[in-house]
């Protein structure tokens, strides 16, 4: 029995769909356990884009069975459009995909209110606005519409009709409409009805694959500094994006999780508000975001950009307990010819080697200014072929944070990558 989790070590955007779809060949199963569709993992294949919201990213690998955990919530036209998306590539997902029953619906009035709350600039946190939030209300208040719901016409109408009533003066305080629950239950029932095939007990299948000795990969969802009770609250999302999601996500006990592996990016990035103690609002953050092509997967916004965040990452390790860190986007450093990394934070004259509780957006980030390097990265396929400065940049983080850096992503692409190996066995 082997079960890995993939967690997010910043505030998401950290290049786990690569990663991910790195590891899935040695995985019978990927499961993805928390977020929804404002995630955005991007696979680059022989220079073909392919970004998925909700799919997990081991999708592409034909012998790997890919789960949709209950962890997550889903808005089911967007997963449709992602299968027959992938349909149109040849990747067949039926028999391959499953969607947990137990996940819960994203609907219009969630998205409706996300955005209605967003627009008013006294509640913004600059979400994702894909109604992610609001689903999540709905199952914390026990009366979320769940996938297994839109296979039974006539519980999910009068499920929606009971969440509609919930939401009427929200939605009127906020200045909306009231969406029309027949036409919500006829649309929601025809698309649970498409998506029949891939309704199940995923967490039945997934305590199958722990049984019969089987490699379990689990993805996580944006980033540990975005995780509801872990992260930069309340600029956070509103699932356990770390890697103790998993269990709860997927179905899947603490004692069957063999290792966690984080990715981090080689700086930081934010999309949203929220704290971020070593953003650059410079030339040298634009660069990062060229460079980097840093703009929202899943919404297009530019990301903020900064230098890498050690005492985010030391906490990281800590609360996902990594065993390994993924360091992605390497390359885009070669812009910058003298790197800086957060290595401790001031606050009120005090030094501070840890995240503290608050004030996070008033801390003072206390830097060590590393050499850079001209040279380009994508061909470098082991640790010891990169420049030495980029060697030594992983050897600080590596002292900093107290975690061993396994794969290194030199490249969007698939084969940009060095120093791959099993996740399974380390
Ligand atoms: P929500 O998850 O859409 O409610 O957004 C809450 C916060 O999480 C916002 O700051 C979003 O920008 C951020 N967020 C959500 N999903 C992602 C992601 O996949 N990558 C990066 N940030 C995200």
């Amino acid at each position: 029995m082997s079960a890995v989790v993939v967690v997010g070590a910043q505030w998401g955007d950290e290049g786990k769909g690569k990663v991910v779809d790195l590891y899935a060949p040695y995985a019978h199963l990927v499961v993805r356990y928390a977020g929804g569709a404002n995630a955005g993992h991007t696979l680059v294949v022989g220079g073909e884009k392919l970004i998925l919201h909700l799919i997990p990213s081991g999708i592409l690998h034909e012998e790997t069975k890919c789960v949709v955990g209950q962890g997550t919530v889903i808005d089911p036209a967007v997963l449709l459009k992602e299968i027959r998306a992938l349909g149109e590539r040849g990747v067949s997902t039926l028999a391959r995909l499953l969607i947990s029953q137990r996940a819960h619906v994203v609907l219009p009035h969630h998205k409706l209110i996300d955005e209605l709350r967003e627009a008013k600039s006294d509640c913004a946190i600059g979400t994702t606005k894909r109604g992610i939030g609001p689903c999540y209300e709905d199952k914390v208040a026990r009366r979320g519409i769940r996938m297994g719901d839109l296979l039974d016409g006539s519980r999910l109408g009068s499920n929606l009709e009971a969440n509609l009533q919930a939401w009427r003066p929200v939605i009127k305080d906020l200045g909306g409409t009231l969406p029309d629950a027949e036409l919500i239950t006829a649309q929601y029932a025809e698309l649970g009805d498409t998506l029949r095939g891939y309704i199940g007990d995923a967490s039945a299948v997934v305590r199958e694959a722990v049984e019969s000795d089987q490699k379990i990969l689990l993805e996580g969802a944006q980033g540990t500094m975005l995780d509801i009770d872990n992260g930069t609250y309340p600029f956070v999302t509103s699932s356990n994006a770390v890697a103790g999601g998993a269990c709860a996500g997927a179905g899947v006990g603490p004692t069957h999780i063999t290792r966690v592996i984080g990715i981090a990016k080689a700086y930081t990035t934010r999309v949203g508000g929220g704290p971020f103690p070593t953003e650059l609002e410079d030339d040298t953050g634009q660069k990062l975001r060229d460079a980097g092509a840093e703009y929202g997967s899943t919404t297009g916004r530019p990301r903020r950009c900064g230098w890498l965040d050690l005492v985010a990452l030391r906490y990281a390790v800590a609360v996902n307990g990594l065993d390994e860190i993924a360091i992605t986007k390497l390359d885009v450093l070669s812009a910058v010819p003298e790197l800086k990394v957060c290595i401790a934070y001031e606050l009120d004259g005090q030094r501070l080697s840890h995240l503290p509780y608050e004030h996070i957006d008033a801390v003072t980030p206390i830097y060590d200014t590393l050499e850079g390097w001209d040279d380009e990265l994508p061909s470098c396929r082991t640790r010891s072929e990169l420049p030495i400065a980029a060697q030594r940049y992983l050897e600080r983080i590596e002292k900093e944070v107290g975690c061993r850096i396994g794969l290194v992503s030199v490249g969007p692409d698939r084969e940009d990558t060095a120093d791959l190996r099993d996740p399974f066995y380390g």
